[in-house]
């Protein structure tokens, strides 16, 4: 008999801390079509987010608000709505910026009527009998859900510490949506995946959902990136390129392509939780001083400042 202990997960529990939403609101009026300056491809890169987010992270809370009855752990369940509030006030945060991109001449509808139904009809809830095959997709959706957690803290520990956007003068109300989400992320970045390991856990299912995931999100953004540079009304001949995505993670605006390839084995290993990975104290750091964060909390609680 072998002496070896089989290989699970291993949790980091200093990482953990209990989630509240913050009611942000931002003003979009000051920000330019070109919020990276001089960089389209880069800010079009990052734009994806508005067209994928309000919708896939209303799609969080519908599939996590069926899950509930079937939590038997009061600190997950805490969690877990927890995490419903703050991704309910991430989809509202993205989806206030669409209308602005809409008035620079950027009419984001075309594409995200296709997410829309993605997320709504594609991985709704199908209209199967009461039983197993019901029970199978609620799992495999919460299964899925975890692996597209893995990207959201993986870009939120990324935009925290991508200094070179301030450095080369993104806009700063951009920069905090992207830092208070991100910062989000990684402070509920267990949850989902704590919950997968609560239902199920399965190993096939962990890899079976997160190569859909993957393909899926890999698909979906170069698509995003080539709808927004092909309608960007001040570009000529607008084309995304995987020059461009090179280059951008060379100066440090994007992830690099082996930062992105790292994620893949990460989520593999049999160890993997993660909470191993990104940072709850540089999180709480920059929630504590982020602009929309702040105010939010001084509406919250007038006086607590
Ligand atoms: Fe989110
Ligand atoms: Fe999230």
């Amino acid at each position: 008999m072998s002496n070896k202990a089989p290989l699970r997960p291993e949790p980091v529990a200093s990482e953990h801390i209990p989630l509240k939403a913050r009611n942000v609101a931002f003003d979009w009026a000051g920000t330019p079509l070109h919020w990276v300056p001089g960089d389209p491809s880069t800010t079009h890169t990052i734009n994806v987010l508005h067209l994928l987010l309000p919708a896939g992270e209303r799609w969080f809370v519908h599939v996590y608000k069926q899950v509930l009855p079937y939590i038997r752990d009061e600190r997950l369940r805490a969690d877990v709505i927890g995490f419903i509030g703050q991704e309910a006030m991430h989809s509202q945060a993205h989806d206030d910026v669409l209308p602005h991109l809409k008035k620079q001449g950027l009419d984001p509808t075309p594409y995200t009527a296709q997410v829309d139904w993605l997320f709504e009809k594609l991985l709704g809830d199908r209209t199967l009998p009461p039983g197993r095959a019901r029970h199978w997709w609620l799992l495999e959706r919460v299964a899925l859900i975890a692996a597209i957690e893995h990207y959201t803290a993986f870009l939120g520990d990324w935009v925290l510490n991508a200094e070179a956007l301030d450095a080369k003068g993104a806009d700063a109300t951009m920069l905090d949506l992207l830092r208070w989400h991100g910062a989000e992320e990684v402070e509920h970045r267990s949850v989902a995946f704590d919950l997968f390991l609560h239902l199920d856990g399965g190993y096939r299912r962990r890899a079976r959902t997160w190569a859909t995931a993957f393909a899926a999100l890999v698909f979906l953004w170069q698509r995003g990136v080539r709808f927004f540079m092909a309608n960007d009304p001040t570009l000529l001949d607008g084309k995304a390129s995987f020059k461009e995505f090179f280059r951008a993670g060379r100066q440090g605006v994007l992830p690099t392509t082996g930062a992105v390839a790292r994620t893949i084995p990460q989520y593999l290993h049999r160890t993997y939780h993660p909470s191993q990975y990104g940072s709850t104290s540089q999180a709480a750091a920059y929630l504590a001083a982020s602009p929309a964060a702040t105010a939010a909390e001084s509406r919250t609680s007038p006086g607590a400042a």
